[in-house]
């Protein structure tokens, strides 16, 4: 399939890897976004209360596609209901957190990672990507992940910076990855 294999050549080019919270670009412009409104950063936006979603995950992910990190899965209760069911449309005001935890050396949650967000807007917002707008917030990253972002990061669509995001979420159903099955709390 056509939307496979550009998944496919943008993880062989190193995306994936992007998405461990790094990216060249990052470190170029630390905190200030170079100019760009939408990589300044800030406190979290959009998503902010998700403490007070629905966790839809019973134990951490292993999710590979997000840095090889372990990642816990939070719904609001706009989607929650859709999120479960593979065959419904998200509506428009979907807010999906995930946590991600670096491993420790027992691999298991560790430090924490960054934050990734998607939010389902109305039509207009971005057709062109099932008006999904996405997110990536770490306020404390890692020394190592400090060392190569240049401090805390918060991306944002319409950055380009968040275009690694929808180059892969864009391939999937609903343009969901999914909780793997073994993880999902329902
Ligand atoms: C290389 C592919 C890939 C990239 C790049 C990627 N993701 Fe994901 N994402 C996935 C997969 C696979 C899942 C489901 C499995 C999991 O939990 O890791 C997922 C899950 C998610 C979820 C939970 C909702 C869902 O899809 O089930 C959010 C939110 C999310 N990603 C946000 C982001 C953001 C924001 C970015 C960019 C900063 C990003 N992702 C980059 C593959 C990717």
């Amino acid at each position: 399939m056509m939307r496979k294999s550009i998944q496919m050549a943008l993880i062989s080019l190193g995306f994936a890897a992007v998405a461990c919270g790094g990216g060249k670009g990052g470190a170029t412009t630390p905190g200030g976004g170079g100019g760009d409104q939408n990589a300044v950063y800030g406190p979290l936006e959009v998503g902010a209360d998700w403490e007070s979603y629905t966790k839809v995950n019973s134990t951490p992910s292993n999710c590979t596609d997000h840095g090889g990190r372990l990642c816990d899965t939070y719904v609001n209760d706009v989607g929650l209901e859709a999120y479960k069911n593979e065959d419904a449309d998200i509506p428009s005001g979907t807010i999906i957190v995930k946590q991600s935890w670096e491993k420790d050396a027992q691999g298991n949650p560790g430090a924490r990672g960054p934050l990734f967000i998607m939010a389902k807007k109305d039509a207009g917002f971005d057709d062109a990507h099932a008006n999904w707008y996405y997110a990536m917030h770490w306020e404390n990253p890692t020394e190592k992940w400090a060392a190569r972002l240049g401090g805390p990061v918060y991306w944002r669509s319409p950055s380009a910076k968040v275009n690694y995001c929808w180059g892969c979420h864009d391939g999937y159903d609903r343009a969901l990855g999914m909780v793997p099955e073994e993880n999902r709390a329902w």
